[in-house]
């Protein structure tokens, strides 16, 4: 069910990007079907290593990976710094504690993790796979062809459901929404750099092929923000 949102919905449609200009046609994913799905259990998350200050003091944005894999304990940390569940709270904020905001990792090389979609569930800090197979590459095209996006060990995709805030908060929700994806986006920065990785936010990207990447209807629930992270070439 799509629900009207008024002005705040207006402004996300009237800001997406679209491909038409440059002629890239939107990819078709078959998902994981339910009978398909089995959660994948991630290691229990260590302290990082390093300071705060350190990591505040390093952090800059990194596009130019290379081919080691990350470990699943380094994709854990990663996911727990972004939407991690330490019994009520999470490791970031959200306006009225509503959480309007899921990550979905996009594995390339992950050791012990298949390529694919998967949806992070903060609860038991595992991963339910969404879609099966190679798709960085068809991100990386969906992120306006920024080869990187290909390269990088994994992507985190922030997902918004816009009306888990909004309707408390009206058209304002927006705001607290995009907001809230700053949080988690700094989290994912800090963590990657205390444990030596790169990584990258992501905000250009055509609204539609990334939406249907993941089977978001971009209206209700969108993916508003991403993440590319893995090893620094040269290191
Ligand atoms: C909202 C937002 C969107 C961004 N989108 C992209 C992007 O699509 N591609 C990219 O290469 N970098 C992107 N960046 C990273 C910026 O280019 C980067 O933060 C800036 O150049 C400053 O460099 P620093 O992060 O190393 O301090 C984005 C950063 C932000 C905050």
């Amino acid at each position: 069910m799509i629900i009207d949102m008024g002005i705040g919905q207006e402004f996300h449609n009237a800001t997406a990007l679209s491909s038409h200009v440059l002629g890239v046609r939107p990819v078709k994913i078959q998902p994981v079907s339910d009978q398909q799905v089995t959660r994948l259990a991630l290691p229990t998350c260590q302290q990082l290593p390093g300071t705060l200050d350190q990591a505040i003091r390093n952090r800059s944005s990194v596009r130019d990976f290379d081919r080691r894999p990350i470990s699943p304990e380094q994709l854990a940390q990663l996911l727990f710094a972004g939407f991690g569940q330490l019994g009520r709270r999470h490791t970031v904020p959200s306006a009225g504690a509503l959480y309007p905001l899921e990550l979905y990792p996009v594995a390339n090389r992950v050791q012990g993790v298949d390529n694919g979609i998967y949806h992070y569930v903060p609860t038991t800090g595992g991963l339910e796979p969404i879609v099966h197979g190679q798709v960085s590459g068809d991100l990386a095209m969906a992120c306006l062809g920024q080869e990187f996006v290909a390269d990088a060990a994994v992507v985190i995709a922030i997902c918004a459901h816009f009306n888990k805030t909004c309707r408390k908060y009206g058209d304002r929700g927006y705001r607290y929404v995009y907001m809230e994806a700053g949080h988690m986006s700094q989290n994912i920065y800090l963590a990657a750099t205390a444990m030596g990785l790169g990584s990258v936010a992501i905000g250009a990207f055509f609204d539609r092929h990334v939406n249907d990447l993941f089977s978001l209807d971009g209206v209700n629930s969108a993916v508003i923000y991403l993440h590319a992270i893995g090893y620094l070439a040269g290191q």
